[in-house]
């Protein structure tokens, strides 16, 4: 099968893990990198944060890889048939108007952009183009969020009854410039880490009908914490919490506990197995979900719709804008502290 030609814009926390995905694919070449910083340029990545463990190497080859300071001159390339956006959210919005309008396929990191103006921009784009274009929204393609999906579908143990994701950070201080405490620039811990866990929601139960949120502020300006009770006009509970407030050494975690009919399921990152399945015959039983992560399987799921010439289903641009539009709506809920419907979804 032919090679996707790659060329990956920001070469930070995630622009480093794209990077390895790619390089590892047997269906994809990097071709070219793009970023301002000269050391990430030179091979040097040991200056690169995150908030998962990251064994791989600090200082990486690149030989045989095109390197541009200016991410426009990657864009224009024509060897570059894919461009992998990785860049600081309130760059999104230029950088995959640019590329999509260069007619490039575009995987761009979750949020589509920092504002639903922006959003509904590059839905039209995107829209209008005959590339692919994909925002990663990667707890789609995660393996316990998949299994929670699919059992979902399938009604292995009947309906939900309650459904409550948990998410929680220390602040992230690692980004370029420090961009994630700038709220004006990642727009908070509600659009960058909780945003998660509101996409998953309307992926699995479709978009709220209203949302209610409490919510603070935080060291980036924005609220930074907050719990949302999704209604969806139903006896079902569904909520969830995310945020990056935490102090010092607290682990990372994301979590879901779900009540179902006839078992609970119960995923952490906190918990070993992180998976558990408590019937109500009283088993606790542990079910194997596929291995990697979802930044994996979202990157190999982009490179086969480019292969076979079809538009991304599973993240469609309309759910990352949706996702936006959620965000921003929890976010007048614990700002005005009244709940707020979703209209325009
Ligand atoms: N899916 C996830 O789990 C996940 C996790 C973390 C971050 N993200 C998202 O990934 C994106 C990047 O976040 P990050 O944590 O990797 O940020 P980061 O600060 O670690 O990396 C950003 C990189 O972009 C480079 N850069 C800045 N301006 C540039 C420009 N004009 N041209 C080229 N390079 C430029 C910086 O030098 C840096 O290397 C954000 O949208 C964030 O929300 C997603």
């Amino acid at each position: 099968m032919a090679k996707v030609r790659v060329g990956c814009v920001g070469l930070g926390f995630m622009g480093k893990a794209h990077f390895g995905i790619y390089k590892e694919h047997p269906n994809a070449e990097v071709v070219a990198i793009a970023d301002v910083d000269d050391a990430k340029l030179s091979g040097d990545w040991s200056k690169i944060g995150g908030n998962i463990d990251d064994p791989s190497a600090k200082e990486v080859d690149l030989s045989g890889i095109k390197l541009y300071k200016d991410a426009d001159e990657l864009i224009d390339d024509p060897d570059v048939d894919l461009v992998d956006i990785t860049l600081p959210t309130f760059l999104h919005f230029r950088y995959v108007m640019k590329a999509l309008e260069s007619k490039k396929h575009v995987l761009c990191e979750k949020p589509i952009a920092l504002t639903l103006q922006e959003a509904d921009k590059i839905v039209a784009t995107a829209g209008r183009s005959k590339s692919k274009f994909m925002v990663a929204h990667c707890i789609r393609f995660w393996p316990e969020y998949e299994y929670l999906a699919q059992i979902m579908k399938g009604k292995k143990y009947g309906r939900v009854k309650s459904a409550i994701f948990k998410r929680r950070s220390v602040a992230p201080t690692w980004g370029w410039q420090n961009w994630l405490m700038n709220q004006k620039r990642s727009g908070g811990a509600i659009l960058d880490l909780h945003i998660h866990d509101t996409d998953f929601i309307n992926y699995i139960f479709g978009t709220p009908k209203k949302v209610e949120s409490a919510g603070v502020p935080g060291p980036s300006g924005g609220i930074d914490h907050i719990v949302t009770n999704y209604d969806f006009g139903k006896s079902m509970l569904v909520t969830a919490e995310g945020g990056w407030s935490f102090h010092g050494s607290y682990p990372f975690e994301m979590a879901y506990t779900v009540i179902f009919d006839k078992a609970t399921v119960e995923f952490s990152t906190s918990q070993s197995p992180t998976l558990k399945v408590y019937t109500s015959g009283g088993k606790v039983e542990t079910p194997a979900v596929a291995e990697g992560t979802g930044y994996s399987a979202e990157i190999d799921y982009f490179l086969t719709c480019i292969l076979k010439n079809q538009k991304p289903k599973i993240v469609t641009p309309k759910d990352a804008r949706n996702a936006v539009l959620v965000i921003k709506a929890e976010e007048k809920s614990a700002k005005d502290h009244r709940n707020v419907a979703i209209t325009n979804a």
